[in-house]
């Protein structure tokens, strides 16, 4: 249902003599053309005073005259001299109606080359989610200093598992740790899964133990999660990673010999649209760091550079150029409903794809894409469809689609119809 407004539909129209007459008597008045004009929502069938003739002011006294609701506009008639328009208001009989939904289909009512249809689309962020599906795997942190987060987290991911089942119908959870590069630099406890039982059981076995220095093996075990199949990341679903700790990873890292910093970790991640929620501790896992000593044990992981050192900001890094966010926690024991807060409170990224349409159907958007969209929020925004030239050559008669992905999981496919293309 797509109509374009038009402004000025002549209905009946007659030329006049350019003569000044005396006071309008009506719409059969020897100087004014039948036009009418839309102001909003309204439309004013309306005469059409010759300008020079009548002149701005008299027009005015004319038309609220005559119709005291009305306006007085300038109308542009082919052939005529631009004239003042005077119209009574009366309600558009049909609203146009201007919202195209994922999902929707639009059809080009003349399926002309270069026609353009407009409306509007409102992508709402429910409680924080808006994917059906979500996957949430908790990396910890399992060094010495981590056993009070630990124990939060045994006796709380209950109410992780609750809130997020509550905000998507169908939650998976995963459960990994990781300690320094030379003791166990990662190990997954359980595959993502939406059968909670073995979950809880893998959180139940973490223990706090270990870690040398200060940096730990973050960079090594985000990767690993980002990029390991054993992972079990579901297609489609929204994929969440919360991580926390007190210390940054070594950096770089170089587990298969080839260097791993914070920027190819979160190129890593956003290849699998992966969000990063991080919880940091004392002193931080924002701390400037190094790669690991040279006299490191496991040396693979040491990148021939033996203790260079690195600035701070990786989790900050991280977690922002992945779309999630590093969220405080007051101490270890509110580590849980941190999670909950930064998990629920999250921007979310709204790309399209249109890629689909290519060379046949045009797309513009304001604002333009990708968009934020707040948690709990609708965003509204203008989308604007043009049928290209490219589309000559092929099928006169086609629909293709256009993909709305919010953090990487698609709400639906608006569909796109061109019946009998004109205009080649
Ligand atoms: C779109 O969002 C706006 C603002 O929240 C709301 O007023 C309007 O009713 C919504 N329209 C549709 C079709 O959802
Ligand atoms: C990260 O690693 C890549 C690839 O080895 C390298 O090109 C880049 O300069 C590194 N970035 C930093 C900040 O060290």
């Amino acid at each position: 249902m797509l109509k374009l407004v038009i402004c000025l539909a002549i209905a009946s129209l007659y030329v006049v003599g350019a003569v000044a007459s005396p006071a309008l008597r009506g719409d059969d008045s020897k100087d004014v053309l039948t036009v009418s004009h839309q102001r909003g929502s309204v439309t004013c069938p309306s005469v059409c005073y010759n300008k020079k003739a009548r002149g701005m002011v008299k027009a005015r006294r004319d038309c609220k005259r005559k119709l005291r609701f009305c306006e007085v506009r300038d109308c542009k008639l082919k052939g005529v001299t631009p004239g003042l328009t005077c119209g009574k208001i009366v309600a558009t009989p049909t609203p146009v109606p201007p919202f195209l939904p994922p999902g929707a289909t639009a059809t080009f009512p003349k399926s002309r080359v270069g026609e353009v249809i407009s409306f509007k689309v409102n992508i709402t962020v429910r409680g924080g989610s808006g994917a059906k599906k979500e996957d949430f795997y908790l990396l910890s942190d399992a060094t010495g200093s981590m056993s009070s987060a630990i124990a939060t987290s045994r006796a709380r991911f209950t109410d992780v598992v609750r809130r997020r089942s509550k905000v998507s119908g169908d939650v998976a959870f995963g459960v990994g740790f990781y300690r320094d590069e030379e003791d166990i630099p990662f190990r997954n406890l359980q595959s993502i899964t939406t059968n909670t039982t073995p979950v809880f059981a893998a959180i139940n076995s973490l223990r706090a133990d270990g870690g040398l220095d200060a940096p730990e093996a973050n960079l090594f075990a985000l990767s690993q999660v980002a990029t390991k199949d054993f992972i079990g990341w579901r297609k489609g679903s929204r994929k969440i990673l919360v991580y926390f700790g007190d210390n940054p990873g070594h950096e770089p890292t170089c587990p298969d010999g080839v260097p791993l910093n914070r920027t190819t970790v979160i190129r890593q991640l956003k290849a699998k649209d992966i969000t990063v929620v991080a919880t940091s501790f004392s002193p931080g896992l924002n701390d400037a760091t190094t790669s690991a000593e040279g006299d490191n044990p496991r040396r693979k992981f040491a990148c021939g550079l033996g203790g260079k050192r690195m600035r701070g900001g990786q989790a900050t890094a991280i977690t922002s150029g992945t779309g999630g966010a590093l969220v405080p926690a007051a101490d270890q024991a509110s580590l849980i409903a941190s999670i909950i807060g930064g998990v629920g409170d999250l921007a979310q990224t709204l790309r399209v794809d249109t890629s689909d349409c290519k060379g046949k159907v045009g797309f513009t958007f304001n604002p333009k894409q990708p968009l934020k969209i707040s948690s709990k929020s609708t965003l509204t925004f203008s989308q604007t469809a043009r049928i290209l030239p490219g589309a000559c050559g092929g099928a006169t008669t086609f629909t293709c689609r256009v993909d709305f992905k919010l953090s990487g999981v698609s709400l639906g496919m608006q569909k796109f119809t061109v019946n009998g293309l004109k205009g080649c």
